[in-house]
């Protein structure tokens, strides 16, 4: 294992960077992710829509759901929709997303040990939070560079070029090229090369596009996609279904045509 991944970057950051103003950065993150959401939810009015939703829904049911298996259902749909991301169709979606899902929460819990526990120049820091902290990173880069590069709908379905941009990469690419410049400035710090501080500075300013960008980017779905899984398997289970049909109970004949090419127009 390469040595950087052992060294804590905030102690040495911490000779030139006051502690309280490494601190007061990632308190500043967090704020501009809850204002983010907040906005977005006077905005688009997605909250107010969910809970009208969910009172039709509650009309149109055809059978009463007990309270029961009401919470049995909402104890499976965090076991499979939200921790092991059980709704992706195909296995590498899934995969990809679990190591961007995980890698991220764990990137930004050790970052919060780091930073409020063990970032004044004398700290000594356990090196299995420096190395979570370097894990998660990776574990970001592996999961964003492999949706970025093969998973995305529209470079693997519609022939797009893996270099074509929209604005609404704004999530994916902000949060994958936080965690690059987050291991480049680790790796070159450890290394003594003055391309530490260059490195140092796209972190941060890729850090202030990631949260300050909450209110334009997918970065909240992460908190709406849970509520939004129980809501529909709620719907399942007493009827409503969203005013969906039921599916049909024989199978779907799409003809032979459907063997020519990989099934992978979704
Ligand atoms: C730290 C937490 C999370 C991270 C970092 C994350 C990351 C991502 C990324 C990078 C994408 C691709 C976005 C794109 O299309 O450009 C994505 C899509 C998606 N995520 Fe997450 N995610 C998180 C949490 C969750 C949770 C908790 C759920 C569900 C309960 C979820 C469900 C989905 C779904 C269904 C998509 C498919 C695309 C879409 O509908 O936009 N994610 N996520």
């Amino acid at each position: 294992m390469p040595t950087f991944v052992n060294i804590n970057p905030f102690v040495e950051l911490s000779n030139s960077v006051p502690t309280i103003a490494l601190q007061g950065f990632l308190i500043a993150m967090a704020a501009l992710t809850i204002g983010g959401v907040l906005l977005d939810i006077k905005h688009k009015k997605n909250v107010k829509y969910f809970f009208d939703n969910a009172k039709k829904a509650k009309e149109k049911a055809k059978t009463n759901v007990p309270t029961g298996k009401k919470a049995e259902i909402i104890v499976k749909t965090v076991a499979h929709d939200v921790l092991i991301s059980g709704e992706f169709c195909g296995w590498k979606r899934q995969v990809a997303h679990l190591l961007g899902m995980y890698g991220t929460i764990i990137f930004w819990g050790a970052s919060a040990v780091l930073v409020f526990k063990y970032a004044t120049p004398t700290s000594v820091t356990p090196v299995i939070i420096t190395n979570l902290w370097h894990l998660g990173m990776a574990m970001t880069c592996l999961g964003a560079y492999w949706f970025w590069f093969f998973l995305r709908v529209d470079v693997a379905a519609e022939g797009h070029k893996w270099y074509r941009v929209v604005f609404t990469d704004l999530f994916v690419l902000s949060l994958v090229i936080t965690s690059t410049f987050g291991l480049l400035w680790s790796f070159f710090q450890a290394a003594g090369s003055a391309w530490s501080t260059l490195f140092l500075v796209l972190f941060v300013l890729s850090n202030i596009v990631l949260f300050g960008g909450v209110y334009w980017s997918k970065f909240a779905h992460m908190f709406y996609k849970p509520g939004a899984a129980i809501q529909k398997h709620l719907a399942e289970a007493d009827g409503s279904r969203d005013g969906l049909p039921v599916p049909a109970d024989a199978p779907e004949q799409f003809g032979l045509g459907i063997k020519r090419e990989a099934p992978r127009h979704y």
